[in-house]
């Protein structure tokens, strides 16, 4: 397995990693049984993918049991990667977040019982509040690295600003950010600010929530979660799969698929970039990291610059109501 340093002085991870968020219920419900989550996850780490991605929120803490039972007796082959913060309710319902330094340590103590685990490696805020300045909620996580409770600070969907008040009370080691051939906007500052300051990118919605797979089609159905999703609604989609037949017509020149490209890709953009897989079935495990065998010449690669450059899929990252929650 081809591995990467993350951030200038962080752990060596598979050059791909697991998202675990759709074996629980968050953004849309559950795709799998848990059978299945733990058999992905276990399938993952037969494989040599040690960089397991997950949040206290996913499923209120059922995603952090599912990983724990996942990786019982093998603990040193996971890196876990921990997002908290975002508050829900019983149903389900999401009620704002919580990232005050009291809270970062109480979500902490209840993610390393539901893990399993002595230490969580990279934990991080799940976005940041403005109303909390991000200097105390970074402060708390340099306290549970102080106590041996955590290993690395990462951050999630925050902009620049955020990024650097954070990389001076303690070293930022990734950034957690959606990147993809169809998600672009972090070229402009973004991406290049985390290459000054040295911290790794962790890169989701790499196959855009299915749209870059090929497997979305025009008959998504009106109750599918994704239509919420402005890429997937009906101005927008038709428009985005015109696109994603290029990308097919390219994968199938290449010889592999559509979502091996699409991931490919992501690979390509440097050495610091660590690109998430969101998997819910065993089976997708060895089919997506032959996407590392994938070699993009420099043909193929202006090929897709040109095909995918900013804006060449519409609709934005989030629903209006949670729009708020994106980075720019
Ligand atoms: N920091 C943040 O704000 C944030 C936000 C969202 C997500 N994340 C993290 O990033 C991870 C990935 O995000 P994501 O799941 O939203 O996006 P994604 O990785 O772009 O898309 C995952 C979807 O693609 C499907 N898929 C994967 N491989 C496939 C293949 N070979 N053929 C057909 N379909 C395939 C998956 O299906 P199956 O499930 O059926 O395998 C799943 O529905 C999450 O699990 C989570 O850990 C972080």
């Amino acid at each position: 397995m081809e591995m990467r340093t993350l951030g200038k002085n962080g752990p060596r991870v598979s050059a791909m990693g697991l998202g675990c968020m759709r074996m629980s219920s968050f953004a849309g419900p559950k795709t799998s049984t848990d059978e299945e989550g733990i058999a992905t996850i276990q399938a993952a780490l037969d494989s040599g993918i040690n960089f397991l991605n997950t949040g206290d929120f996913y499923g209120m803490g059922h995603n952090e049991l599912l990983v724990g039972k996942a990786i019982k007796g093998r603990r040193d082959q996971a890196l876990i990667s921990v997002k908290f913060g975002a508050l829900r309710s019983p149903s389900g319902q999401m009620l704002g977040i919580d990232v005050r330094p009291n809270a970062v340590k109480n979500f902490a103590a209840y993610s390393l019982q539901r893990l399993g685990v002595d230490v969580i490696d990279i934990y991080q805020p799940a976005r940041i509040d403005p109303n909390v300045p991000i200097e105390e909620t970074v402060g708390a996580i340099a306290d549970l690295i102080k106590e041996g409770k955590v290993r690395y600070l990462g951050l999630s969907e925050a902009g620049v600003e955020n990024i650097r008040r954070a990389h001076k009370v303690h070293p930022v080691t990734a950034l957690e950010i959606e990147y993809s051939l169809g998600t672009r906007f972090i070229e402009d500052a973004i991406l290049p600010t985390v290459r000054e300051l040295g911290i790794g990118l962790v890169a989701y919605g790499v196959v855009g929530q299915g749209l870059l797979t090929g497997s979305v089609t025009n008959d998504i159905p009106a109750n599918d979660f994704r239509r919420q999703f402005p890429k997937f609604d009906q101005e927008n989609l038709p428009k985005n799969l015109e696109k994603v037949s290029l990308l097919e017509r390219m994968a199938h020149d290449k010889n592999c698929t559509t979502t091996q490209l699409a991931i490919a890709w992501v690979m390509s953009r440097g050495e610091d970039i660590v690109p998430l897989v969101g998997m819910s079935r065993p089976e997708r495990v060895a089919e997506n990291l032959r996407a590392c065998d994938v070699t993009l010449t420099k043909e193929d690669l202006d090929d897709l610059d040109r095909t995918f450059a900013l804006g060449a899929i519409t609709g934005d990252r989030y629903p209006a109501q949670f729009k708020h929650l994106a980075a720019e």
